[in-house]
């Protein structure tokens, strides 16, 4: 079982180039089904995430193959998709594979996707993405733990989400590109995926207003051309650089990510006493004695809670306390336990977190236990005193490529363990 090694205490500098985006990735994958050809996306992150997408895309028939002469370009042809299922053993490992309901239904009238059930983090049911595709015309059964939709064409429709949710929002948006007629979505995720994902589709054909507002507006077409785009870099990977850069009191410049893609972490780092600068595609930051500050996880704009964890972890070490609260997912606090091994304060009441900080925190063995809580870790443990083992890394390889490589190139004594 493979494991990182930690030896605290660094401070970390230098420069260091964002990957692109996991989250904007996969939805991109599933996106590229609607086209009638060949699409290539380039930037594309090399992470667990993103084979296993791959690997149910190839499942349903599709051609999806990495470029020969660029790790980092993928194309993906559905021409050859003839079995529109997506499978329980491959869509449970990533249950952000649900996506492909929406461009499947929308393309060939009919897609079987596993129930994904719940994850570490929550029940995470997907009742919305259901109705949102039912609203658009789809005959929607869900038997075996299978949702089979099935339409002879989608037509427009109007649909309010019941909740804000990114995945739900980007499936149902990609559906109602192909249906016929308007469609209306409210209450939409606003995050810079949804976005993107609005860009892609955009080029190919599709005729999308609002993405990026509460309310997206779709004109239903006959048809998608394949299309090439480069991902934009990952906001997360970003924020979770940032705070390593943080707690060690470093200074660092992060490039090939947008800023604007994350001002809530930048403006919490701020009030915890960082000093960032901002520039079109690049953050430089300086750390300094870092004080107490309170977060409550949103939608975006709000502060993502896909930050919670990092910035729960920077904060162990602030002078003073703080009070992070997690709004979004019910079991999302499972960072919390390893990082009190470490000798972090922390007493938990219900969907916060209270966070007294200490002077200092020792290394220790600790366990991941999903893919935000490792990284978590990682940014406790380079500011720990002594070693930390950081164990199951494989969590972390699900969203972060190469994160010990990237640490170490920062200053930091960082090693992987077979
Ligand atoms: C996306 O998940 C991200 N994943 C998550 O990132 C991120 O944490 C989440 O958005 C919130 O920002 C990808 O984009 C692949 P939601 P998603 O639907 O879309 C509830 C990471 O670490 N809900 O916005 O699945 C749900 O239970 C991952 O990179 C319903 O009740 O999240 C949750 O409480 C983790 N019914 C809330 O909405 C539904 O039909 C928000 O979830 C759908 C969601």
């Amino acid at each position: 079982m493979e494991r990182i090694v930690v030896q605290g205490g660094r401070r970390l500098t230098g420069s260091v180039r964002v990957s692109g985006s996991k989250n904007a990735t996969l939805a991109l994958m599933a996106g590229a089904l609607l086209a009638d050809g060949e699409s290539r996306l380039r930037n594309v992150p090399r992470l667990r995430d993103v084979d296993a997408m791959a690997q149910i895309l190839d499942a349903l028939g599709a051609r999806v193959a990495w470029a020969p002469d660029d790790p980092h370009t993928l194309s993906i042809d559905p021409r050859g998709v003839h079995n529109p299922e997506a499978p329980y053993d491959l869509v449970r490992k990533m249950r952000a594979s649900f996506m492909v309901l929406g461009p499947l239904a929308a393309r060939f009238g009919v897609a079987r996707v596993s129930e994904p059930g719940g994850c570490a983090i929550g029940v995470r049911p997907v009742d919305q993405h259901v109705k949102g595709l039912a609203a658009l015309g789809a005959k929607v059964r869900l038997e075996h733990g299978i949702v089979e939709a099935s339409a002879a064409r989608l037509r427009g429709g109007r649909f309010s989400f019941d909740l804000v949710t990114v995945n739900g929002t980007q499936n149902v948006m990609m559906a109602a590109c192909l249906a016929a007629g308007e469609t209306v979505l409210e209450n939409c995720a606003r995050e810079p995926e949804v976005v993107e994902l609005a860009q892609f589709l955009a080029r190919m054909g599709a005729e999308i207003s609002g993405a990026g507002t509460d309310r997206i507006v779709v004109r239903g077409v006959e048809r998608l051309r394949p299309v090439a785009l480069d991902v934009c870099g990952d906001r997360i990977e970003a924020g979770t650089l940032l705070a390593a850069g943080a707690i060690t009191g470093g200074q660092l410049e992060l490039t090939g990510v947008d800023p604007g893609h994350l001002e809530a972490t930048v403006e919490k780092l701020r009030a915890a006493g960082c000093d960032i600068d901002l520039a079109h595609d690049r953050l430089r930051l300086r750390g300094a004695e870092l004080r107490g500050v309170d977060a409550v996880t949103a939608p975006f704009p709000g502060f993502p809670t896909d930050m919670q964890a990092q910035l729960m972890a920077v904060v162990t070490k602030a002078a003073g306390s703080s009070v992070i609260t997690e709004t979004v997912f019910e079991n999302r606090f499972m960072h919390v336990p390893e990082l009190i091994r470490l000798g972090a304060d922390i007493r938990l009441s219900g969907r916060a977190a209270h966070v007294r900080g200490v002077r200092r925190l020792s290394g220790a063995p600790v366990m991941a236990t999903d893919l935000r809580a490792s990284a978590s870790l990682l940014i406790a443990a380079l500011a720990a005193e002594g070693e930390t083992v950081v164990n199951r890394v494989y969590h972390i390889d699900r969203g972060y490529e190469r994160i010990e490589a990237k640490l170490a190139s920062l200053g930091a004594a960082i090693r992987r363990e077979v």
